[in-house]
């Protein structure tokens, strides 16, 4: 289904409208273990520094590594610090499983001690933590063993989650399960730019099902600990739009793009069913008979996309860049704020159930264009929430300068800029925007 007719919003006049946000949104960043943490030496990306692609290059840009990274690992209270100094009151980050459960069934209780510290240091901060249980990372037994091919994923999975919020439960409420199952799935089964780094186009959809289903034993796992947590799945949309306007491959492709990989969250989380159908991969088709496995929906909105497809040949999906420079990030991703209205209503079309932006932001080595896209998208936002669209917090990506996956150290999206010889963090002007609009908002 297409909406975008129905969508369109004058920027200028949003710059006219009052602040709704209520009282009690969240402000928050948003970051993710091995991107921040440092010192993940037991993961399949941890593994994946030292690969090399078909043509013998390292699979990370320039042949990064994460290393120790920003640190986060240690320097926690520091950057928890710095979240205060923005005016935030909230933190999206997620828990490393390969230091938790290092080896399958034995769990590391220093590493839980270790977030656990994370979490009364964030509380005692005024700052409500939003825990992600996966965020694209395996530990090297579960990668070994077939990590989301297998069928018994799920329920592997859920052994860790139940364990995570045994400890952590009467402390932490929000909960996200999976981040992005479908760049997880696309990224490491079709694309070949995440570990395993596959082209199978027979395996993408069975590893995104496996996904969806560790949501629900996830969701189930955690009701079962901490009845009161609110649990949620955190997808990816992307606006996909066909490459050749004119061309009717790319037109069905970008039609299946949308419905297998932004509507299939929303179906899978309301009804159970789960469908994956896009062209050269194979076809799935699930039904897990749980509807309504969540309590909220967790949003990650970057861009759009121009698809293409091909019948034949390597590379069949293909992606064309038509914004200027202007609108372009570092990672060429074209800033469209528009796009995050749309992801919004289009929820709200399968439900009514509270809605978090979990990540939005972007890569801007100059910081000439953050402070302008901050302000855009949370004008789109605060249009949203004026409609009565249930938004209940907003997570900029990211605190600092990170880890940013095949890309390293390149892409820096920090409201915070991160020097990775000396650790120092240092606030971006762009960044301050952020803070600018949470005071106002508040009134
Ligand atoms: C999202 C990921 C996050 C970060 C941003 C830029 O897809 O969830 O870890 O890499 O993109």
């Amino acid at each position: 289904m297409n909406n975008k007719a129905s969508v369109s919003i004058d920027m200028e006049k949003l710059k006219d409208e009052p602040w709704h946000f209520p009282r009690d949104f969240l402000w928050g960043s948003a970051t993710a273990a091995y991107q921040v943490e440092g010192h993940c030496t037991n993961n399949n990306w941890y593994r994946f520094e030292s690969a090399l692609d078909e043509q013998g290059r390292p699979r990370i840009l320039n042949g990064q590594r994460a290393g120790i990274c920003c640190d986060h690992w240690n320097l926690y209270k520091e950057d928890i610090k710095l979240m205060q100094a923005l005016s935030l009151n909230a933190y999206r980050f997620s828990v490393e499983w390969s230091k938790i459960e290092p080896e399958q069934g034995k769990y590391d209780e220093a590493a839980l001690d270790h977030y656990e510290d994370v979490v009364d240091e964030l509380v005692k901060s005024g700052i409500e933590p939003m825990i992600t249980l996966h965020h694209f990372t395996d530990p090297i037994w579960f990668e070994g063993q077939g990590a989301f091919l297998r069928e018994d994923s799920p329920e592997i999975f859920a052994g860790f989650v139940a364990k995570v919020v045994r400890r952590l439960g009467a402390k932490v409420k929000l909960w996200g399960t999976i981040n992005e199952p479908t760049v997880y799935a696309m990224q490491g089964y079709l694309k070949g730019h995440f570990p395993p780094a596959l082209k199978a186009p027979d395996k993408v959809g069975i590893v995104l099902r496996n996904l969806l289903r560790a949501h629900t034993a996830a969701y189930q796992r955690i009701k079962e600990v901490a009845p009161a947590a609110q649990v949620g799945l955190v997808a990816a949309i992307v606006h996909y739009e066909p490459a050749r306007r004119w061309h009717i491959i790319d037109v069905l492709a970008a039609r299946a793009f949308n419905r297998s990989l932004n509507e299939m969250h929303l179906e899978y989380l309301v009804d159970g069913v789960f469908k994956f159908s896009i062209p050269g991969a194979r076809q799935v088709v699930f039904d897990s008979g749980v509807r309504e496995a969540f309590d909220f929906v967790g949003l990650n909105y970057y861009t759009r996309l121009f698809q293409g497809f091909r019948l034949f040949g390597d590379e069949r999906y293909r992606e064309v860049v038509k914004a200027l420079p202007e609108r372009l990030t570092d990672m060429r991703w074209e800033i469209y704020p528009e796009g995050l209205y749309r992801a919004l209503k289009m929820i709200a079309r399968y439900t009514s159930k509270p809605v978090y932006v979990t990540e939005n932001g972007l890569a801007d080595d100059s910081d000439t264009k953050r402070a302008a896209f901050i302000e855009d998208h949370l004008r789109v936002l605060n249009r949203a929430v004026g409609e009565g669209m249930n938004v209940k917090g907003y997570f900029y990506w990211s605190l600092l300068d990170n880890f940013e996956w095949a890309f390293g150290f390149t892409k820096r999206f920090g409201l915070y800029h991160v020097d990775f010889t000396t650790r120092e963090r240092t606030l971006r002007a762009g960044g301050l925007k952020y803070p600018e609009i949470i005071l106002k908002s508040r009134g």
